[in-house]
């Protein structure tokens, strides 16, 4: 693959990762992209550091092997477990001149500048909470504006949204029982992060239980692809080599025809995917 002809890839251990992905090719539709979704080995939320990262690396270097030189890791998961590892020691090794970042760095960035009170909570995997890093990123770049970070690990909502069973009792009950307990942690939280990019997904259960309307709810699409905007300005080289044919490819380690019917449902438009081994 020539230098100009780099498609940007975006990662997701399933589908979560196309709410991102709608947004930044909402934001930079010129681009190409080649999304992999992880589905045969999702939820990674559950899983140990050593598998995360495992499974994470080897659909990083799956993306490089389709041209990319640029790969965004649209799940939470994947950037709490993996990022620092794959940033620091595989990509001066297997690919120096490529990149690859996470979502939570410009997650915790808006909410430093969106949170009026500094009491913050965050909605996410088992993975991502134990990894503490929203609470250590908070505190790192915040600059002091974030006073107390509240988590709640919520294992039941990418299974939901996996099995495509939103909007039902079912649903509900975990969106509910988790939101309570959150906010009985803290009730003063003004912003809440959704750590995980399967949950935008649930937001008209997480919109119904929410115990304040007034609470800024934080999703990261939309941030992440204004910050690969930046990114991309930021980083004319990295920017040059993006190949601009508004090409969309669509990979999954499951069925095909599962992954383009949920697809289509969460972005709106029929889509084409190819089923991959990893
Ligand atoms: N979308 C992933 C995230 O943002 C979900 C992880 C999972 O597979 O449990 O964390």
């Amino acid at each position: 693959m020539t230098a100009s002809n780099q498609p940007i890839g975006v990662f997701d251990s399933g589908y979560g990762g196309l709410t991102v992905l709608k947004e930044i090719v909402d934001l930079l539709p010129q681009y190409d992209f080649v999304y992999l979704g992880d589905n045969a080995r999702t939820p990674y939320g559950t899983r140990s550091f050593d598998v995360v990262y495992e499974y994470t690396l080897e659909a990083v270097k799956r993306l490089f092997d389709e041209g990319c030189h640029l790969v965004i890791l649209a799940c939470n998961t994947a950037s709490a477990k993996a990022l620092r590892n794959i940033q620091q020691k595989d990509l001066p090794v297997i690919a120096p001149n490529k990149r690859v970042l996470g979502v939570i760095r410009p997650s915790v960035e808006e909410v430093a500048k969106m949170t009026k009170n500094g009491h913050v909570g965050v909605v996410a995997t088992s993975g991502t909470v134990a990894s503490e890093s929203y609470p250590i990123e908070l505190e790192k770049w915040s600059n002091g504006r974030v006073k107390q970070t509240t988590q709640m690990a919520c294992p039941m909502w990418v299974p939901i949204v996996e099995n495509n069973v939103m909007n039902t009792a079912g649903a509900d009950y975990f969106v509910q029982d988790n939101l309570q307990s959150l906010f009985q942690k803290d009730p003063s939280i003004d912003s809440l992060i959704l750590g995980c990019t399967h949950y935008p997904l649930l937001i008209d259960s997480i919109r119904k239980y929410i115990p304040r309307q007034e609470v800024n709810i934080i999703e990261q699409g939309k941030i992440v692809a204004q910050k690969l905007y930046e990114y991309l300005a930021r980083h004319p080289e990295m920017e040059s080599n993006c190949s601009k044919h508004s090409t969309r490819k669509y990979l999954t380690t499951e069925d095909p025809h599962f992954f383009e019917a949920r697809a289509a449902q969460f972005l709106g438009y029929d889509i084409q995917a190819d089923k991959i081994e990893l």
